[in-house]
């Protein structure tokens, strides 16, 4: 029988462990492959979390993370020790995924280490290196560096090939989260806070480093005089660990009965948050690809976006971070029901919840190996 492939999975942050967690799942399935789950803990709880709720233990823990890390801490801390761990782990084949300091630092360790890796969710693009940032640039180095590509859509893939990729090396897959969202949708998840009768909740996230400071105390003051001009409204908002975002969102709603805040919530209950939402603001990447498979309109306070085609359906819309322009967006919805309906039209640009079988299929293949078909029909969610 040929040896095993052994396959090291690196994760760093809770978006990343969302978005891997079916991949890892998928992978574990298949008696060709060891899978080994690598974590940089760039973040800690957040990530933590994260896998405890796809009941996920990692087999190896560089525990980085320290408070208001900045990012070249961050970044020199990592490739110190990953290197160290990849050399212990001698693995066959290296994935990460997205756009995080963890995922460009595994793809430039790989790289060094002249170990063939795998970027899931390749090809995202701004074309502005400032937004978002530092991003925009990781997912450049990484796809310098990759051997296989694991573009989520036809426009993340054609761009990896206009950037000169070998097409064979490109895999349009769909994203991994919306094999996640699917998963967890499927075990009912309950929302977290009790709201009145009648009550209208939105739903808002917010943690992008270009928006620290005014832009992001701009946009909690349009959501404030919407939360003192409706008394129907209620915003429900989990607060990312960020020293830089805690600070700004608990001084910029002080006296105000309808915000709740709440710790991050678990992917379960955010999940259900998202489905009890009537509009979702944020300016998270995974919550523009999420909500619009839920039929939620989303809101995204950033100037650009690398998922463009949720906007294009409509049922996103880009408002950065303007708080006149984030007035104007919220009370449209609210108010107009033609406007609101248009936009929870829904659509799901970005997968169909079978995006991790193609990917390990992919990887399958790289080593002339065949993926194993009942595990595929376990893994594949219906649509
Ligand atoms: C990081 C990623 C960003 C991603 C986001 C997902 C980089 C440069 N940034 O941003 O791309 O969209 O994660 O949320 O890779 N903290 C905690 N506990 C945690 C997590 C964070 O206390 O579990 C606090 C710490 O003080 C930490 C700070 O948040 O130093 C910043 O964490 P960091 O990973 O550097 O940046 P994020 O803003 O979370
Ligand atoms: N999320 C969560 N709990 C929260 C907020 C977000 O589980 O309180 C999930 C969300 O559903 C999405 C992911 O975290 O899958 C997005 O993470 P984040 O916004 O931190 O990062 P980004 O996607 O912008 O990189």
């Amino acid at each position: 029988m040929q040896k095993r492939k052994r396959i090291v999975c690196v994760v760093g942050t809770r978006p990343e462990a969302i978005k891997m967690a079916p991949v890892i799942k998928a992978l574990k399935s298949q008696p060709w492959a060891e899978c080994r789950v690598v974590i940089t803990a760039q973040h800690r709880e957040l990530l933590d979390r994260a896998f405890a709720s796809f009941g996920i233990e990692p087999d190896a823990d560089l525990d980085l993370m320290r408070p208001n890390q900045s990012l070249s801490e961050i970044t020199g801390r990592a490739f110190i020790k990953l290197e160290q761990a990849l050399k212990e782990e001698a693995p066959d084949f290296v994935l990460a995924q997205g756009d995080t300091t963890t995922v460009m630092v595994t793809a430039m360790t790989c790289f060094y280490l002249q170990i063939p890796f795998g970027h899931v969710e390749a090809g995202l693009r701004t074309g502005d290196m400032s937004n978002p940032f530092p991003e925009e640039a990781n997912r450049l180095f990484a796809s310098k560096v990759a051997s296989l590509h694991f573009a989520p859509t036809l426009r993340s893939g054609n761009a990896l090939k206009s950037e000169g990729i070998d097409p064979a090396s490109v895999f349009v897959t769909g994203n991994t989260v919306i094999d996640a969202l699917m998963e967890t949708r499927a075990r009912n998840p309950e929302l977290p806070i009790d709201l009145p009768e009648g009550a209208r909740l939105i739903l808002m996230t917010a943690h992008r480093r270009e928006n620290f400071g005014e832009p992001l105390a701009g946009a909690f003051r349009a959501v404030r005089r919407i939360i003192e001009e409706r008394p129907d409204v209620h915003v429900l908002y989990p607060v990312h660990p960020n020293p830089n975002v805690r600070d700004l969102a608990y001084s910029s709603f002080v006296g105000l009965d309808r915000m709740y805040f709440s710790e991050p919530l678990d992917y379960v209950p955010f999940v259900a948050a998202m489905d009890a939402a009537e509009i979702i603001l944020t300016d998270s990447g995974g919550v523009q690809e999420e909500a619009p498979a839920l039929g939620k309109p989303v809101l995204v306070m950033r100037q650009e976006t690398e998922r463009p085609e949720a906007a294009d359906l409509g049922v996103v819309r880009l408002v950065g971070t303007d708080p006149d322009r984030i007035h104007t967006e919220l009370s449209r919805l609210l108010d107009d029901k033609a406007a609101y309906a248009e936009m929870a039209r829904g659509g799901s640009p970005y997968g169909d919840g079978k995006a991790s079988v193609r990917i390990v299929q992919a990887i399958a293949s790289r080593f002339d190996l065949k993926f194993q078909e009942p595990a595929l029909r376990e893994f594949a969610y219906e649509a």
